[in-house]
């Protein structure tokens, strides 16, 4: 089954248009070979089934199929029609009123989502959905239609996607290690006083010995990574404004799972003083009238950490002696409302995390993935001596875009790295403690970054979480020093006392 369009809409006109009658007919008749088959195959397209001159204004009934949709004949007709009358009789087109617009699409089951911009009515039968859509001149014209017709379709594929999951597949997997300990690795840091749940939500305080393993961690990365592939340090902005999202494509999906950030309508004292006289009164932070004195949220707190850094390059073309670009940012944290109850570091709304971003050509992307992954394998192997895997799954962007499968282009996607934490059994799930990503061009084309010999352009990344690290490093090895791998323990050197309480 094909999808189908049918748009009854009339251009409103200056004049009466009755005394044009005969030429409007005549373009009509010649739009039909011409205007309306131009790159369509013969016979496809859009058809004019009925058309009127009525009470200043020219009516269209169109149908169409997919080839040409109704709705860009429709608009297609405009311009030359408005020569024709205008030419002759001096009359103008002033605008476009769309009385009915159906679509019809196939599709096995009916839509979940009923709520659809611009959409009146959603109505499913004989395997076929039907919309009606409220559009006018400014919709047709910034390509609404269009739009609406893929939103629905990756609707619909997502829905027949059924409860299937993100994609899997194993690349690599390291030896079966016999396992030191077998407790929850929050717990037990907990309970040596390392760290302790910060005031926040999924925010803890990471006391000097936990922080300690994570300045280590960080070395391992600056030695063993960073170094050798000859990376240089950037800091990346940490409140990310919409327009970075609307580039790197997290305005699509990203809604459920940010930290939104909120300026105050005006830093004027006067403004705010109801407030401070309101708590200092009650003691109670009263927050129904601060939410009335903030503005719209400007965008949110970093959630996936390289976007911030593309309008450092964005629009502009890149030196060939720069290239390939590697650089990496540690400079704050990440942030994401993440899903309720209790968790432990593993899942938290506030890590760690440092990015190391590169782009270069396709060839030299490719490439320097595989570079990394020697790296990264020798940190794993022979340094932390942890039993973990490599899979191939959903391109992150993808999968915080809210999409599903893998990237269209070959070689493109993200590798997970994944461990077992033992306390949660043989079959308990594997944690994803890092990622590496080739993106592309996914990021070069969303801010139209360019190389100066002209050859194509990708980025790849890789995000490193330190809370991650450490919770597939203890739930494996515990916190018994002497239980570590000899190399790490000599990187740690001596462990910080920590605070002692009464
Ligand atoms: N930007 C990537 C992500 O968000 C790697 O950190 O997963
Ligand atoms: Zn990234």
């Amino acid at each position: 089954m094909e999808p189908y369009f049918h748009l009854k809409g009339s251009y409103k006109t200056s004049a009466d248009v009755t005394a044009a009658r005969a030429e409007v007919e005549k373009f009509i008749e010649e739009s039909k070979a011409t205007i309306l088959q131009k790159g369509v195959p013969a016979g496809r397209g859009a058809k004019i089934i009925n058309w009127e001159i009525r009470d200043n204004s020219i009516f269209f009934d169109i149908e169409s199929d997919r080839y040409l949709r109704a709705h860009d004949a429709f608009i297609r007709l405009r311009k030359p029609l408005a020569g024709v009358i205008g030419k002759a009789y001096k009359i103008g087109v002033r605008g476009v009123d769309v009385e009915e617009f159906i679509v019809k699409m196939p599709s096995k089951e009916p839509l979940h989502q009923q709520k659809i911009p611009f959409v009146k009515s959603i109505e499913f039968e004989d395997g076929m959905i039907t919309l009606s859509l409220e559009v006018g001149e400014t919709q047709l014209e910034n390509k609404i239609p269009d739009r609406i017709i893929s939103l629905i379709e990756d609707k619909i594929a997502a829905q027949s996607f059924g409860g299937k999951t993100e994609h899997w597949s194993l690349l690599w997997e390291g030896p079966k290690k016999e396992m030191t300990f077998n407790g929850d690795p929050t717990v037990e840091a907990e309970k040596r006083g390392w760290i302790k749940r910060a005031a926040g939500r999924g925010q803890w305080i990471h006391g000097p010995q936990m922080t300690r393993i994570f300045r280590t961690f960080e070395q391992i990365v600056l030695e063993e990574v960073i170094k050798p592939l000859g990376y240089v340090e950037m800091i990346f902005p940490k409140l990310v404004p919409w327009d970075v999202w609307k580039h790197s494509g997290h305005a699509k999906g990203v809604y459920p799972e940010i930290y939104y950030v909120c300026p105050p309508k005006t830093r004027d004292p006067a403004f705010w003083e109801e407030v401070i006289d309101n708590y200092k009164v009650t003691l109670e932070v009263p927050i129904d009238m601060i939410a009335e004195k903030i503005d719209k949220p400007l965008g949110g707190l970093c959630y996936a950490q390289c976007p911030s850094f593309w309008p450092f390059m964005q629009g502009k073309t890149v030196s060939d002696e720069s290239f390939p670009v590697k650089v990496f940012d540690r400079s704050g944290t990440s942030h994401r409302y993440e899903s309720g109850g209790i968790h432990g570091m593993e899942r938290v709304d506030e890590f760690h995390r440092i990015e190391l971003l590169f782009i270069g050509t396709p060839e030299q992307v490719l490439e320097h993935s595989k570079q990394m992954q020697e790296c990264y394998k020798h940190v794993f192997n022979d340094i932390l001596d942890l039993e973990w895997r490599m899979a191939w799954v959903t391109p992150w962007f993808m999968a915080q875009e809210g999409l599903t499968g893998l990237a269209g282009q070959t070689g493109v996607g993200t590798i997970d790295f994944e461990a077992p934490l033992p306390y949660r059994g043989k079959d308990g799930e594997w944690l994803e403690f890092q990622n590496l990503s080739v993106n592309g061009d996914k990021y070069t084309k969303g801010f139209n970054v360019k190389l100066q010999s002209g050859k194509d352009v990708w980025s790849g990344c890789s995000g490193i979480g330190l809370e991650r690290w450490a919770s597939t490093f203890f739930a494996q090895k515990g916190y018994d020093e002497k239980n570590w791998p000899e190399v790490f323990r000599e990187k740690v050197g001596e462990m910080p006392k920590g605070i002692k309480f009464m």
